[in-house]
């Protein structure tokens, strides 16, 4: 038996205004489509912004529906976006942003285990480690350097080849 160890670094800010001007901007356009979302059952409003290598800025909110499972994160309206739109532009920074009707979030929203999923091929195909935001209402913002960081280990396209 071996002990494999999977390391993660997180870089923690107390306010996104201590990002560079151009990552507050993303982070801006997170909260703007934040107020966009469709979140009657929630009431938790996610805005995802996805900075293209062209430059372009493409952004997403959660789109809920009644029959639950049918409704969307804002990270994926995004990504899915972009990937219908932008095809081959790789993905080079995705800003999250949370707010809530009824508390105040205070702490960074990571992305759910499926969006991370579709992070990771995205960033996969676009060959450049993904740099994430996760933006709190309070500003309190944590960043990442690479999917590696909140998904370590994934299912990828190497598995479904025989070796
Ligand atoms: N949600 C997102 O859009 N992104 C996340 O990272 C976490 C959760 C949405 C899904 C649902 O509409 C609401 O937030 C509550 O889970």
């Amino acid at each position: 038996m071996r002990q494999i160890k999977l390391q993660a670094e997180v870089e923690e800010y107390d306010h996104f205004g201590e990002l560079s001007k151009d990552e507050q901007t993303l982070v801006e356009a997170a909260q703007k489509v934040a107020t966009a979302a469709y979140a009657p059952y929630s009431g938790f409003f996610v805005g995802a912004a996805l900075l293209l290598e062209d430059g372009t800025v493409v952004s997403g909110s959660n789109q809920e529906n009644v029959a639950f499972p049918s409704g969307i994160c804002a990270e994926r309206t995004a990504m899915f976006w972009a990937g219908a739109n932008y095809p081959g532009k790789a993905i080079v920074k995705m800003a999250i942003y949370a707010q809530s009707n009824d508390f105040l979030v205070e702490t960074p929203v990571y992305p759910c285990g499926s969006c991370r999923q579709v992070m990771s091929e995205y960033e996969r195909i676009g060959k450049l480690p993904i740099r994430i935001l996760m933006v709190a209402a309070t500003g309190k913002t944590h960043a990442v350097n690479g999917l590696i960081n909140i998904l370590p280990v994934s299912f990828d396209a190497d598995n479904l080849k025989r070796q």
